[in-house]
């Protein structure tokens, strides 16, 4: 078993490119090998915006699937899923919002600054303000403690922890939650509940973070407690009550490196982006009338690497050797810029074609992808209906 859950999702703004290959999924090739990792489609949230515009949702989910597989997202090691088909996700934001106080999300920054950057479209809904909330909603139902998020999302894991503290201490209160965590404590058995017991005092009184994170390591391993014990226990660590829901941690990942072919960051609304399934033809032809140094006027005219695009593809993509030839021959006017992007052009598509091989089978086999989502998304209904009980029965939603 893993000891961590990782969710991070994806809106679907159409097929995916360099930018979004360097900056957001090569991370994640990496930590669905290191952990349990759940990579949605967050098709709601896409509407909060795009409202107006539904015929783009639809070609864009699927449009983006085939690009995380095509890119080496692995279905036997990640579970992938479309937020819309695990509609617990909307019962747990329906259920938040009664606890959610307004001035928190009108306060979270991205609101305002959304609404400012996309002025064309009216964005006084009640759905845009709720973005941050519905966000919360999907980490939150699958009690994922890691969120691999850019900069701009942090304020939203902060509120989400926010929302969390807030939960559990309205709801994780019980009459008895004393004795109950005590004869929790019994059921560890005695080597473990004993050495729980010192932590959670030594934490208590002299607020050793190690001590905390003992206990909590004694929880996670505890395979006879039942899930209403763990959370009980997780709670009396820290005194309150029982923790029905987790408090995530974004888990920051570095701002692609990754220029746009202009020299701006990529992105699809500069219109200076490689796709990733884009035809190594038009790759090629891209990178060859990309601008350079503007001083290089003519062939025999000596450039600056700083004040070149292609260079910066050069960091990312060529060894020490190559950059110290694209110095010394841009300098000197010793090559020509021609010349001087093809070790370019030969990485790019060196790095998309097992990309393209991929995305191939799948495109040819779209019953395929199907498949894998709905695997994914029944797999994920199943965790989330498991803290859809908790909350229900909390909240005083338990009919039975
Ligand atoms: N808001 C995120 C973005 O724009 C997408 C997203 C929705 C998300 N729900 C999430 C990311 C939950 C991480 C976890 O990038
Ligand atoms: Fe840019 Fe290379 Fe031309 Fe210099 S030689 S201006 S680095 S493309």
């Amino acid at each position: 078993m893993f000891a961590n859950r990782v969710l991070s999702g994806m809106r679907p703004t159409g097929r995916l490119h360099l930018g979004h290959y360097h900056g957001v999924l090569k991370n994640w090739l990496k930590l669905q090998h290191e952990h349990e990792c759940l990579f949605f489609v967050a098709d709601w949230h896409a509407l909060t915006t795009h409202y107006d515009t539904p015929e783009v949702i639809s070609q864009n989910v699927w449009d983006m699937v085939v690009d995380w597989l095509a890119a080496g997202v692995d279905p036997s090691q990640a579970t992938l899923f479309i937020q819309s088909r695990v509609i617990e996700h909307a019962e747990l934001h329906l259920l938040l919002s009664m606890m959610t106080p307004l001035g928190w999300l009108e306060r979270v920054p991205t609101y305002k600054d959304q609404q400012e950057k996309l002025s064309d479209k009216d964005l006084s809904t009640y759905g845009f303000l709720g973005y941050p909330l519905l966000q919360s909603a999907d980490i939150l139902i699958y009690r994922a403690n890691l969120v691999p998020v850019g900069e701009d999302q942090v304020p939203h894991i902060e509120f989400t922890r926010e929302i969390c503290r807030r939960f559990n201490h309205l709801y994780g209160r019980e009459t008895g939650f004393e004795e109950k965590a005590q004869a929790a404590i019994k059921k560890l058995g005695g080597k473990k509940a004993k050495l729980y017991q010192e932590m959670r005092t030594a934490y208590q009184e002299q607020g050793e973070e190690s001590a905390l994170e003992s206990a909590r390591a004694i929880l996670n391993d505890a395979q006879n407690l039942s899930l209403g014990d763990r959370e009980r226990l997780f709670g009396y660590l820290e005194g309150g009550g029982r923790m029905i829901l987790a408090e995530p941690e974004a888990l920051l990942t570095e701002a692609s490196k990754m220029p746009g072919l202009d020299g701006q960051k990529m992105s699809k609304s500069y219109n200076n982006t490689i796709a990733l399934r884009e035809d190594l033809d038009s790759v090629a032809k891209k990178i060859r009338t990309m601008p350079t140094d503007p001083a290089r006027v003519r062939r025999n005219d000596a450039g600056d690497p700083q004040k070149c695009p292609v260079w910066q593809f050069h960091q990312v993509y060529s060894d020490d050797s190559v950059k110290d030839w694209v110095v010394k021959g841009c300098t000197s006017a010793g090559i020509g810029c021609i010349e001087c992007k093809q070790p370019v052009i030969d990485a790019v598509q060196r790095e998309l074609t097992p990309i393209h091989d991929r995305a191939r089978h799948y495109e040819e086999n779209p019953d395929h992808v199907r498949n894998i989502i709905a695997d994914g998304c029944e797999k994920a209904q199943e965790l989330a209906r498991e803290t859809m009980r908790d909350v229900r029965e909390s909240m005083g939603l338990n009919l039975s």
